[in-house]
């Protein structure tokens, strides 16, 4: 089986190092790999994208290949033929496979019968090379390695599960701030916990989640797919949204982050998205650079 990246946990600790020294040198501009001379990377995509779509077409251009933006009125993934003969077929064509779609089982049926890496590019679970990025942007901004304290306020989705897988792998003090019917996956919340390199708290309270923190990370209340439920979301998380009164009660360094696309006004205000502590576009440039590494490592 290839090697893919299907969730942050495919990876061990000094793995994911290995990505981010090669993202900084990539982004330096001090080694410029071409993995994919002469190769083709399917992009599949069963939900919207700015960012991953551009970064990923771009990214693999950067690395010498060509990319191929499929979606599901071409393949009809798992319909029209099963996952496990289109893994086998695309295979013989791609060097790579990105995937954004809904159910993260699909992904890992591809994963398991491809015989090329397949690279999660976001599903209703996981949204593995976000947080990587945002990770890197962290790292970046910050100038050293330490057990941040990262408050993530809102709804618990793909993101905030990516945080706790990225916690099973790298110490930090993870605070989540959330309401009783927005948890994070029950599953992921344990492996992280029984994993015990991290200190994780769950609070209903976004005062108490983000008190000295060095980031301070949110996202939409309603995630794709979700966006029928925007208003009971809203309901539920409206004391978590991200605004000055809040950022004072971090670290007075912290820095403010939002995988994007944001919805102003709702989970972040203007002041705050649009501030000082604000590292939102750092991180959504990143996506690019760790994108590349990811794809350089999975190729090596
Ligand atoms: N952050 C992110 O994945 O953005 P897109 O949905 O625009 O790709
Ligand atoms: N949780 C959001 C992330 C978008 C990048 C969603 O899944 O829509």
């Amino acid at each position: 089986m290839a090697r893919s990246f299907v969730q942050i946990t495919d990876m061990t600790a000094d793995e994911i190092w290995q990505i981010f020294d090669l993202c900084g040198k990539m982004k330096k501009g001090e080694i410029a790999p071409k993995p994919y001379a002469d190769k083709s990377v399917g992009c599949i995509f069963h939900k919207a994208s700015l960012r991953t779509r551009i970064s990923f077409e771009v990214g693999i251009a950067q690395l010498g290949g060509q990319s191929l933006y499929i979606t599901e009125k071409e393949i009809n993934l798992g319909a029209r033929e099963s996952i496990h003969d289109a893994a086998k077929v695309l295979s013989r064509y791609l060097a790579t496979i990105m995937i954004r779609t809904f159910a993260h089982s699909d992904v890992e049926e591809l994963a398991e019968n491809a015989d090329v890496p397949v690279v999660n590019g976001l599903t209703d679970l996981t949204h593995p090379c976000q947080i990587l990025g945002d990770y890197f942007t962290l790292l970046e901004n910050k100038g050293k390695r330490d057990d941040f304290k990262i408050a993530y306020l809102g709804d618990g989705n793909n993101i905030t599960n990516s945080w706790l897988n990225l916690a099973a792998r790298i110490p930090m003090k993870l605070n989540i701030g959330t309401a009783a019917d927005t948890q994070p996956d029950a599953q992921i919340l344990k492996l992280a916990r029984d994993n015990g390199i991290s200190d994780i708290m769950l609070t209903d309270d976004p005062k108490e989640a983000v008190a000295g923190a060095d980031v301070i990370y949110t996202d939409v209340w309603a995630s794709m797919g979700q966006k029928d439920k925007a208003e009971e979301k809203a309901r539920l998380l409206k004391q978590y949204q991200i605004n000055d009164a809040l950022v004072k009660l971090a670290h007075p360094d912290c820095l403010v982050m939002h995988c994007l696309p944001a919805e102003r006004g709702r989970e972040i205000t203007d002041e705050v998205m649009d501030g000082p502590h604000s590292v939102v576009f750092d991180e959504a440039e990143n996506r690019l650079h760790i994108q590349k590494a990811i794809m350089a490592f999975v190729m090596q």
